[in-house]
């Protein structure tokens, strides 16, 4: 029998990458969000707009559907807001997750795949950084995240709750075949900005070009949201089988520099971009890259589609989508009032 996934956040960014996945692979699923972004129109997916912490509908939704695992991507993501409403994000990222996962203990649902980040390691001692680094995150956001890892240790340890954490590094590209891709509110990230400024003629900004790299700006490691994705339905899988609690690298392990993330963009939109240098944004590392041999070994993941063109291509094609431009909302088909 197919199994029935609950991915909460599902309608965003990487949640509908991974909602994608599972479909593809003969999951059926269940989406709760708060907002109407991404859904995809299949007959074994049902959205349901509602806030994790709305136990008695998600206990509902659990039992109606036979819930077998959890993918939990519902969070708040920006660091810079953390740290100016740190408040916000420990509510909402940790208090609420406490909510969901005494929700799910409720329901016997023991299988747990949990959106983290790399943000959870603050600035690496050295680079790549495998899992064992210690974690010292520097802000709010990375502090939930490593809170989050800790709850689900004990949980494990008192409750048996299985659960695989991905640290993520950073995310990016698009599946424009099937209308996902990248849709912040405000949009932070380094791809959708210099897109958004070689579609608009803007001039693009680099925070701080006197890192200690080799053209002075930053390196990330940036990882295919498909890969991403990927990653995701075989944790749950492993979890089906193996009783355990554990952190993994999900990254590239190919660093790019700012520089040479807009020398990809100039090429794949032939496009000049003029540049903008400000001071240094607070809180950058010089240098994230991953170890992702953890990920390797226990999943056998490797990334398939992390190289810089097909990241930046993806992300151009999503841009240039229809629903992107026509600042698309879609509606949620499911609300609280309705279960079949
Ligand atoms: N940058 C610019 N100009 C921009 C936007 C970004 O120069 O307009 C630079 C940043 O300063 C940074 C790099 O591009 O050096 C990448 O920045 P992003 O905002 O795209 O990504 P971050 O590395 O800041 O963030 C990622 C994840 C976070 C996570 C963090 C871990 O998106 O969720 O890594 O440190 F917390």
């Amino acid at each position: 029998m197919k199994q029935t996934i609950l991915v909460t956040g599902g309608a965003g960014y990487i949640g509908s990458h991974t909602v994608l996945e599972l479909l593809q692979h003969n999951y059926r699923v269940v989406v709760i969000d708060k907002q109407c972004s991404f859904q995809i129109d299949h007959p074994q997916v049902t959205y349901f707009q509602c806030d994790i912490a709305d136990s008695s509908l998600i206990k509902t939704i659990c039992l109606r559907y036979a819930i077998t695992g959890v993918v939990h991507c519902a969070a708040f993501i920006e660091v810079g807001a953390s740290v100016a409403d740190p408040a916000r994000y420990y509510q909402n990222n940790v208090i609420k997750t406490l909510q969901l996962l005494d929700t799910l203990r409720a329901c016997s649902i023991d299988r747990l795949v949990f959106s983290s980040s790399a943000a959870v390691y603050g600035t690496p001692e050295k680079v790549p950084i495998p899992e064992t680094h210690p974690c010292n995150p520097i802000s709010p956001y990375g502090k939930t995240k490593q809170m989050v890892e800790q709850i689900l240790a004990d949980y494990y340890t008192a409750y048996g709750m299985r659960s695989m954490s991905l640290r993520y590094f950073n995310a990016a590209g698009a599946y424009p075949e099937y209308h996902l891709g990248e849709r912040h509110e405000p949009e932070t990230h380094l791809i959708p900005r210099v897109l958004e400024a070689a579609l608009n003629g803007q001039r693009c900004t680099i925070f701080g070009n006197d890192y200690p790299t080799p053209d002075g700006t930053c390196i990330r490691d940036y990882v295919h949201v498909r890969d991403i994705a990927r990653a995701h339905r075989l944790a749950l899988e492993y979890l089906h089988d193996n009783a355990v609690c554990n952190a993994l690298n999900l990254g590239s392990t190919t660093g790019l520099s700012v520089l040479e993330i807009i020398d990809q963009v100039q090429e794949v939109t032939q496009r000049t971009i003029a540049l903008d240098f400000r001071p240094r944004r607070a809180g950058d590392p010089a240098y994230l890259i991953a170890d992702t041999r953890q990920a390797k070994t226990v999943l056998q993941w490797e990334p398939e589609y992390s190289d810089k063109k097909a990241i930046v291509s993806s992300a151009y094609a999503f841009k240039r989508e229809p629903i992107f431009q026509n600042n698309y909302q879609n509606h949620f088909l499911r609300d609280k009032n309705w279960i079949p």
